[in-house]
């Protein structure tokens, strides 16, 4: 091909990308406010079991659930519906991020609670689709990731307000290859993306007696569209006077993470997609490694919860499964609750899990047959709770 019609196929592939972005604007422009969970007769909770160890640490969550909402699962005040099909083999055969009959289902209930769903990389023997993960936050138009690390004996209160559908993730998979030896990807911000994640995290930090918030960008480099955040975040901040505002470029922010003096000071940290994507994994090691962190995806409509980790598909080859850690699930199950309104039920799961796997420490997950399975697990946290 001449190099001007490589130029010109580039060119139209941009405009297609434009136009859906624009789309994407206006349906974000016509949104309504968050959904009211209180006023529902019914909330439908859909669990999807994902991938490798996926199935095993989610049933030991949805039992804890279950168990602690026993009431209103008996009342039909609350629902639990498996979903089934959000596996790899599944999108793989329909050659699909989320099967089309799958996202029906999983649009029909509130809120999801999601184990790990594996995303194939180039060597990988599946094609090429979409994460799972990412495709779910968009099509529910989940905007905040919010993750927690908590870690008492050190001072350590962090919430993350980590932007879920912009930045490098908007159109990830879409770049353009213009010729054999270039290739572009696209990062893309919006007014309206920004407003709603940053002003969600000012939010949370007011009604949580927070009095710090802090923007992570690295806009001396990247200037329209972490230039953009950062401008839209110094706007809102306006609007927050009892809550002091500053912000860190990424980098050395990775570093001040590991400044034990420093560290401590940061209290709700808000952030474009792939900078969130990075240092929420580096800040769950400090709690004790992605295996323990849970993850709230929020939209205006629907609530997806899901752990921060991956399938880990060599435990289920080497048939450990059902020793893998259930922390992370429980956790994501636990800012469920929290979500729809159950934050007394949370706050006992969180009470249970600090005695479970700080204080008292009965029994061990060691992700082998030295250890606790995850339904023992579970029974122990289930007994724990009874006790409170
Ligand atoms: C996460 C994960 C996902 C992401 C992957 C699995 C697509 O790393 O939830 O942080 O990049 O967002
Ligand atoms: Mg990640």
């Amino acid at each position: 091909m001449l190099r001007t019609d490589q130029i010109e196929a580039a060119k139209e592939r941009f405009g297609q990308l434009l136009e859906e972005q624009l789309r994407r604007v206006d349906e974000m422009k016509s949104q309504g406010d968050f959904i009211d969970y209180k006023s529902l007769d019914q909330i439908i909770v859909g669990v999807c079991g994902g991938d490798g160890i996926g199935p095993a640490i989610t049933a030991q969550a949805q039992r804890v659930l279950e168990y602690l909402l026993e009431d209103e699962v008996r009342a039909g005040k609350v629902v639990f519906r498996n979903i089934e099909g959000l596996t790899i083999e599944r999108r793989a055969a329909e050659n699909a991020a989320i099967p089309p009959a799958v996202l029906e289902e999983i649009k029909k209930c509130h809120v999801i609670l999601k184990g790990p769903t594996t995303t194939p990389r180039k060597g990988d023997p599946w094609p090429n689709v979409e994460s799972a993960n990412v495709a779910m936050r968009k099509e529910l138009d989940l905007f905040a990731n919010v993750r927690p690390v908590r870690i008492p004996e050190q001072g350590i209160d962090w919430t993350f307000y980590r932007e879920n559908t912009e930045g490098a993730y908007a159109v990830g998979s879409k770049g353009v290859n213009v010729t054999e030896d270039l290739g572009v990807d696209f990062t893309v911000v919006t007014n309206q993306g920004c407003e709603r994640i940053i002003r969600a995290a000012f939010e949370f930090a007011k009604a949580n007696n927070k009095t710090r918030v802090t923007a992570v960008t690295k806009a001396n480099i990247i200037k329209v569209t972490d230039g953009k955040f950062l401008d839209i975040f110094y706007k809102i901040a306006k609007e927050y006077p009892n809550i002091s505002a500053d912000d860190w470029y990424i980098d050395i922010m990775t570093a001040k993470l590991v400044d034990e003096k420093r560290r401590k000071d940061f209290q709700v940290v808000v952030l474009p997609n792939l900078y969130g994507d990075i240092i929420t994994d580096e800040a769950a090691e400090f709690q004790g490694g992605v295996g323990t962190a849970g993850s709230a995806n929020i939209g205006k409509r629907y609530g997806m919860f899901e752990a921060i980790h991956g399938s880990a598909p060599r435990m289920v080859k080497e048939g450990r499964d059902k020793y893998a850690d259930p922390c992370s699930m429980i956790r994501a199950g636990a800012m469920l609750l929290a979500h729809i309104g159950y934050t007394k039920e949370a706050d006992k799961l969180y009470k249970a899990l600090d005695i479970c796997t700080v204080t008292e420490k009965k029994l061990v997950i060691t992700g082998r047959d030295s250890g606790a399975t995850s339904e023992e697990f579970a029974n122990y946290l289930m007994e724990t709770i009874a006790r409170l």
